[in-house]
């Protein structure tokens, strides 16, 4: 596995990667890998002749300087497992290159912002498109690949690809789940115990909205209490939002139909945690859970 820090090298490889007629495969990350990473990397191998995954934690999308410090960081055992899978380039830029002094661009992808997360964490999406825009440039990946765990994200990614043209297909994978049906995430890592236990709850209340979609349910409030009965069953959590949304658009929806998600933030303790659903995809069993491989490093 080559590891590169210059942004001027990763370019030129890439270059050369394309020159040899090679498909590039990219996923980006923050760091700190789980198994649901690494779905996203096994994935971009099926996809492409090369795979760069990028670890930059990037400080543009954080809402405070103290949350930004808190990100979990274990770069040499994501080095390792990076390694293990047989990833072929890892990229980790600096930040002092990724933002040179005076950088002044922000890309913006308005509307898809409005509701779910954007209010709550102003300037994070921006954060987001803007860097992933830069990894681009540097990466000049033909397909990139995102979980679904951050679905407006994915969107705002499609919704920017899509505007300025960009030449990178994006590839959405399925949020993968502990066998208790917990989303995979670096943030399970900093829940006690007794959280832990208590985690699943999120996905119980999605699951029971789901099935109550597949039993004929469509009032998005009789969905939303369905969920919201479960989660706070624990008295455990602090829900932020928990909405029915049209999947694309991202706005919240009276009555619900096959295209629309059910999103939840919740803080468990000092944690939040977000997950989500699309209401008319069959709800795995614990059975048919896609659980965490050997591989997993952390959480
Ligand atoms: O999902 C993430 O880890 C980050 O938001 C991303 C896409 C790597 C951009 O910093």
């Amino acid at each position: 596995m080559k590891i590169v820090t210059s942004i001027a090298k990763m370019q030129e490889l890439a270059r050369q990667f394309r020159g040899g007629g090679l498909t590039i495969g990219f996923v980006p990350t923050m760091g700190y890998l789980h198994d649901g990473h690494l779905e996203l990397v096994r994935r971009a191998r099926t996809e492409c002749d090369v795979v760069v995954v990028s670890i930059f934690v990037n400080p543009t999308q954080f809402n405070s300087r103290e949350d930004f410090e808190k990100y979990p960081r274990d770069v040499a055992a994501d080095r390792a497992v990076l390694e293990h899978v047989g990833v072929d380039v890892l990229f980790t830029p600096e930040a002092g290159e990724v933002y040179a002094d005076g950088a002044a661009t922000t890309v913006k992808v308005s509307t898809l912002g409005d509701h779910l997360c954007g209010p709550v964490r102003p300037g994070h999406f921006d954060g987001v498109a803007t860097i992933v825009a830069a990894l681009f440039n540097m990466v000049m990946p033909d397909v990139a690949v995102f979980g679904e765990k951050d679905w407006q994200q994915l969107q705002i990614v499609r919704r920017m690809v899509r505007d300025l043209h960009m030449p990178v297909r994006i590839v959405g994978v399925a949020t993968m789940r502990e066998s208790d049906g917990l989303a995979m995430s670096s943030r399970n890592a900093r829940l006690d115990d007794a959280e832990r236990e208590i985690a699943p709850a999120i996905y119980r209340g999605l699951s029971a909205a789901v099935a109550a979609y597949r039993g004929g349910e469509r009032s998005s409030a009789a969905l939303i209490d369905r969920a919201r009965r479960a989660i706070d069953a624990t008295g455990a959590f602090r829900i932020e939002y928990l909405e029915v949304v049209d999947g694309e658009a991202l706005v919240p929806v009276e009555t619900a139909n096959d295209g629309c998600v059910m999103a939840v933030a919740a803080f468990l303790g000092g944690v939040r945690l977000i997950d989500n659903v699309s209401l008319a995809r069959p709800l795995a069993g614990a059975a048919d859970i896609r659980i965490r491989g050997e591989e997993a490093q952390h959480a």
